[in-house]
């Protein structure tokens, strides 16, 4: 029979990041669906109600958590504990290199080779290093659209995106990144929880995993 030892993986502030972040973003891409093609009879706007100004206004709110969220995680990119830090999560040691392959081919059905690992397999934190990029331009922007005269924001704005049309192009686009992201994420974590019992679900709420005694 395996032994198991119980160990903390991820901090309170990783996990108060983790829900922010899946939270608002689902709020995100509801409403931004609906500012796109709003699905009510515009017979109601303004009159009882106004659902568009509504579902703007949530999609700002989720739009400052979901920004908030990102400079958390920025600031545990450099200070959060060992499994936090981008240095264990980059393949620039041979370790980790030797990670990213090992990952690729089980995930392939490859192989069955498993590297015990408190913190992300190193595929997942490429992903992840990568979506908080997207996220970044995400920021700039949704900023930029809802602040075009603000010089912070309109400098970013034209310097990344050339203009408001092609901002809110982009900002349109890259939805599609954090929606296939969320769905192969979740895939991922059940088939990894179903794989070995580390508690990597669980990991989330708690904090601790389970991790095979040597
Ligand atoms: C994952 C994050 C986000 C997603 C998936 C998302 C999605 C969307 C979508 C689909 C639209 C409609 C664009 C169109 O007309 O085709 C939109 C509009 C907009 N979003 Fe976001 N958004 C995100 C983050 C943000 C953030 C952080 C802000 C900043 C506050 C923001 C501000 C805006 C603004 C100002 C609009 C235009 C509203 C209007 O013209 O009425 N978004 N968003
Ligand atoms: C039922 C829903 C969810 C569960 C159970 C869940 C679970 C987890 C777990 C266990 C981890 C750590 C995995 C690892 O070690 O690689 C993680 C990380 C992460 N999750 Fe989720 N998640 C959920 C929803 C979401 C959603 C909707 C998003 C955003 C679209 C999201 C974004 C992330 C990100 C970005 C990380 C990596 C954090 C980092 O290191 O920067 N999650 N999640």
């Amino acid at each position: 029979m395996a032994t198991y030892v119980k160990k903390q993986s991820w901090s309170i502030l990783f996990r108060l990041f983790h829900w922010m972040y899946a939270l608002s973003i689902v709020m995100l891409v509801t409403t931004g669906f609906y500012i796109n093609g709003p699905w009510t009879n515009t017979m109601i706007e303004g009159s009882a109600s106004f659902p568009m100004a509504t579902m703007r206004f949530m999609h700002f709110v989720a739009g400052y958590v979901f920004a908030s969220a990102i400079i958390i995680r920025a600031f545990l990119y450099i200070f959060g504990n060992k499994q936090e830090r981008i240095w264990d999560i980059l393949p620039i040691t041979p370790r980790n290199i030797k990670n990213l392959f090992g990952t690729i081919l089980r995930y392939a059905y490859i192989t069955e080779e498993h590297e015990t690992r408190l913190g992300h397999n190193v595929l997942a934190g490429l992903t992840y290093v990568f979506t908080f990029i997207i996220a970044i331009l995400m920021i700039i922007s949704g900023f930029f659209m809802l602040f075009p005269e603000a010089p912070f924001w309109e400098g970013w704005g034209l310097a990344l995106f050339g203009s408001q049309q092609m901002g809110r192009y982009i900002h349109h686009l890259l939805m599609w990144w954090f929606m296939m992201f969320a769905i192969i994420h979740v895939y991922l974590c059940i088939w990894n929880d179903v794989k070995e019992p580390e508690g990597i679900i669980s990991s989330i709420f708690t904090g601790d995993k389970f991790l095979h005694k040597e």
